[in-house]
């Protein structure tokens, strides 16, 4: 591969302090001989407060022509009271939907570190090692029609729409069966089918898909409101779970509670494989932008360079040095080292440190 060009964008809130962790990895990166280079853009309120939108044409275009994106995150208070459709957000749902990317990657994975960080019991949760593929770029987030309508005499009308199609549904199943493929070879496909059509039509594609062409795959189904369930009674059972947008956005902050703390958890959204054998990417945090911390430096920049060890793997087939950064994450954790979000119980043989000194640690580990 010739140089890979990287495009940040820190965003908001804690965003740029786990940024600048980030950064730093990726200058170690360079050091070292990896072939990059980046540049940053505005995104979320750090783009309405320059640019009046939370996402310029001209980001969105960069965004596309790099190899892969990085995220910090986006959204405030400030932002709070803006009209609906230039809020921060919808220049994160704007950056999902202009690059395609269908496919949402939520590993959970609980560090040997901290499964005794978790609010569930440590055997619940030791040795976890699940992955969530949430459909990112339909369903109830972008159906029409959607709105809100006055009705007169003081009654409005909220409207927002769940669709999937037959193609929607094939291709992210394809990504989660392919992923199973490469790990236990175990799929769960989560909806709501008892009550909803498109969770009907969910289970039909996936369960013809399987047959089609993943034979070798155990898949399973489950509703959604049992998967909630599952997850915090027994999460091991579970190898990879396919589901829609808004079940994908709920049952992973589920998830991430299980690994110790939201401030653990990285994702990768992905695009369509192009004929050239790229394909659009943007790696974040499922964490927000933490406005009660932002600021204090303290924030867990975990999650930022534990998505960018899977820009490493996904996107510059850099898969040494992904284990290398997720392994200096872990050797981190082991000594001792926690943010406050990571501190449970009595926190005996643990050192609590801030954004910064977490960020330097793993860099340390990480070049030694
Ligand atoms: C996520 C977030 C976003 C979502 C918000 C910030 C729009 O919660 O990535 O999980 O709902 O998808
Ligand atoms: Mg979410």
């Amino acid at each position: 591969m010739s140089r890979a060009r990287l495009l940040l964008f820190a965003g908001d809130g804690i965003g740029p302090e786990i940024m600048a962790e980030g950064a730093r990895l990726l200058e170690a990166l360079r050091s070292e001989g990896l072939d990059i280079e980046w540049e940053e853009e505005l995104l979320g309120g750090a783009s309405i407060d320059k640019h009046g939108v939370p996402l310029t044409d001209a980001a969105l275009k960069k965004a596309g022509e790099a190899d892969a994106v990085l995220m910090g995150a986006v959204g405030g208070a400030k932002w709070d009271t803006l009209p609906f459709d230039v809020r921060p957000e919808r220049g994160l749902l704007g950056l999902r939907k202009g690059l395609d990317l269908f496919a949402n990657l939520r590993p959970a994975l609980c560090f040997a570190a901290l499964s005794a960080s978790s609010s569930l019991r440590e055997e619940v949760v030791a040795g976890l090692d699940i992955v969530i593929v949430r459909e990112l770029t339909g369903g109830v987030y972008f159906g029409e029609p959607r709105g809100i309508e006055d009705l007169g005499n003081g009654e409005r009308r909220g409207v927002n729409t769940q669709v999937y199609t037959t193609s929607e549904i094939r291709r992210i199943g394809d990504v989660a069966f392919g992923l199973a493929r490469g790990r236990g070879g175990r799929l769960c496909s989560v909806e709501k089918a008892n009550v909803m059509e498109s969770g009907v039509l969910w289970r039909e594609e996936i369960t013809k898909l399987g047959e089609e062409r993943f034979s070798d795959i155990e898949l399973s189904h489950m509703y959604a409101d049992n998967c909630a369930m599952q997850l915090v009674k027994n999460p091991k059972q579970f190898d990879v779970i396919v589901t829609d947008n808004l079940f994908g956005d709920m049952l992973s902050d589920c998830a991430a509670m299980l690994t110790g703390s939201l401030g653990m958890l990285p994702s990768a959204s992905l695009g369509e494989t192009r004929p050239d054998g790229g394909r659009a990417a943007v790696y974040e945090p499922v964490h927000g932008s933490a406005p009660d911390i932002a600021g204090r430096g303290v924030a867990n920049p975990l999650a930022l360079l534990l998505s960018l060890a899977m820009l490493l793997r996904w996107s510059l087939g850099e898969d040494g040095r992904a284990r290398r950064l997720e392994e200096a994450v872990e050797r981190v954790l082991s000594a001792g080292l926690r943010t406050p979000d990571l501190v449970s119980g009595d926190g005996e043989g643990v050192r609590v440190v801030g954004t910064k000194e977490m960020g330097a640690a793993v860099l340390k580990e990480f070049s030694s």
